[in-house]
C-alpha cells in the first residue's frame, strides 16, 4: 500500500461497523503481543463506542480509506477547552506505513483551527511506536499512569459524603476542576450526568471532588487525595480495564494496593499546549 493512495475524510456513524471491528482488532494484537488482556475485549465493544463517536456532535472523527477500504479512523473530544484525541487505531495489516500520522495531522490540524488551548492523549506505555509517533507530533509525557482494576470497596469515611451528580452540581464541579487543572471538563461531565454514571463527594456542606465514572472512560478531580479515595471506595467497580491512577501519586497507589486493588497495565498522559501542573487529586479518562 503506497501512502499517496490513502484518503482521510469525515466519518460517518455507518463507517462505525468496519472501523468498530479494526479498533478491537488493533488494541487486542497490541496488547497480546505484550502478554496485556486488550483494552477492548470484544469487536462489539469497538463498534459501540465508534457508533456513540462517530455520531456524537461534540467529537470530530476521522477514517482512513486506502484503494475504496477502511484501514483505520482517528477522534477528537472537542467537548471543552482541552481536546483530547483518540482511540486512533489502524488495521494491523496496514499499520507503521504512515497512516496513523495522516489521522493524527487530522485531528491536529482541526484542534489548530478551533483553536484549543491544548490537545489530550493517553496511550499505552508499552507502545513503542505510539509514543514516538506522538513525540514527533509534539506531545510531552506528563504522567506516568498505572490502570487498577479488582473488587468494590464500598466503604464509606466519616466526613465525607458520596452521592451521584446533578446537572445542578456542574458549577461546583467545573469550580474544582478549574482550581486543580486550571481548565474544566463541564461538556464531557454533563454527558456523564445525564447518563447516570457521575457521582461528587462533599466535605462541609461543599463539593470538594467529582468523578465523571470511576472507569477506564471516565476522568475524576478532587482537592485532596481523601476526597478522591472517597469517590474512588464508593464505586460500585471500576467499568473496563481499570481506573487509570496517576502512579506518582504515591500515597493514592499505596491506598489502591491496600484495599486489594491490582495493577493491570502501564499507561501514559501525553499533551501538546497548555499543560498546568494539576493542584491536587485526579483520575485521567483513556482520552485525558
Ligand atoms: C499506534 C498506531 C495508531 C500508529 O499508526 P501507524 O499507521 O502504525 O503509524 P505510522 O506509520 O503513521 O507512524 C509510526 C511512526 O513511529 C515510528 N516508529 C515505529 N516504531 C518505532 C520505534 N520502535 N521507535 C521509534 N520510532 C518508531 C515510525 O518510524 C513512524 O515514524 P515516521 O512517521 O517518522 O516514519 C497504530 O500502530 C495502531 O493502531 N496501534 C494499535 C492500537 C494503538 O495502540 N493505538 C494507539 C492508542 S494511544
Amino acid at each position: 500500500m503506497a501512502e499517496s493512495s490513502v484518503i482521510i475524510r469525515r466519518a460517518k456513524p455507518e463507517d462505525a461497523a468496519v472501523c468498530g471491528h479494526i479498533c478491537y482488532e488493533a488494541f487486542h494484537k497490541i496488547n497480546t503481543d505484550h502478554n496485556f488482556p486488550p483494552d477492548v475485549p470484544e469487536p462489539a465493544r469497538g463498534v459501540g463506542l465508534l457508533t456513540m463517536m462517530f455520531s456524537h456532535p461534540g467529537f470530530y472523527c476521522v477514517v482512513a480509506e486506502s484503494d475504496g477500504r477502511m484501514v483505520g479512523s482517528n477522534c477528537l473530544d472537542e467537548r471543552d477547552a482541552i481536546a483530547g484525541v483518540g482511540p486512533i487505531t489502524i488495521d494491523p495489516h496496514a499499520q507503521n506505513r504512515g497512516v496513523g500520522r495522516k489521522l493524527m495531522d487530522a485531528v491536529l490540524d482541526r484542534a489548530r483551527e478551533r483553536n484549543f488551548a491544548g490537545v489530550r492523549l493517553v496511550q499505552a506505555a508499552f507502545h513503542n511506536r505510539s509514543i514516538s509517533l506522538y513525540t514527533t507530533l509534539g506531545f510531552d509525557v506528563r504522567e506516568p499512569l498505572s490502570v487498577f482494576q479488582g473488587r468494590a470497596i464500598k466503604k464509606s469515611y466519616d466526613g465525607f459524603s458520596v452521592r451521584v451528580a446533578e446537572l445542578s452540581d456542574l458549577e461546583a464541579c467545573n469550580a474544582v476542576a478549574m482550581r486543580v487543572h486550571g481548565h474544566a471538563r463541564g461538556g464531557e461531565l454533563a454527558d456523564a450526568i445525564r447518563q447516570g454514571t457521575a457521582t461528587v463527594v462533599e466535605r462541609g456542606c461543599r463539593i470538594t471532588g467529582y468523578a465523571s465514572a470511576v472507569a477506564f472512560s471516565g476522568h475524576a478531580v478532587a482537592e485532596t487525595n481523601p476526597d478522591l479515595q472517597a469517590i474512588i471506595a464508593a464505586a460500585d467497580g471500576f467499568g473496563g480495564p481499570g481506573m487509570l491512577v496517576p502512579s506518582r501519586n504515591s500515597e493514592l497507589f499505596r491506598w489502591c494496593l491496600a484495599h486489594g486493588l491490582r495493577v493491570v497495565e502501564p499507561m501514559t498522559l501525553m499533551s501538546l499546549g497548555l499543560y498546568n501542573e494539576p493542584k491536587g487529586a485526579f483520575l485521567p479518562s483513556i482520552l485525558y
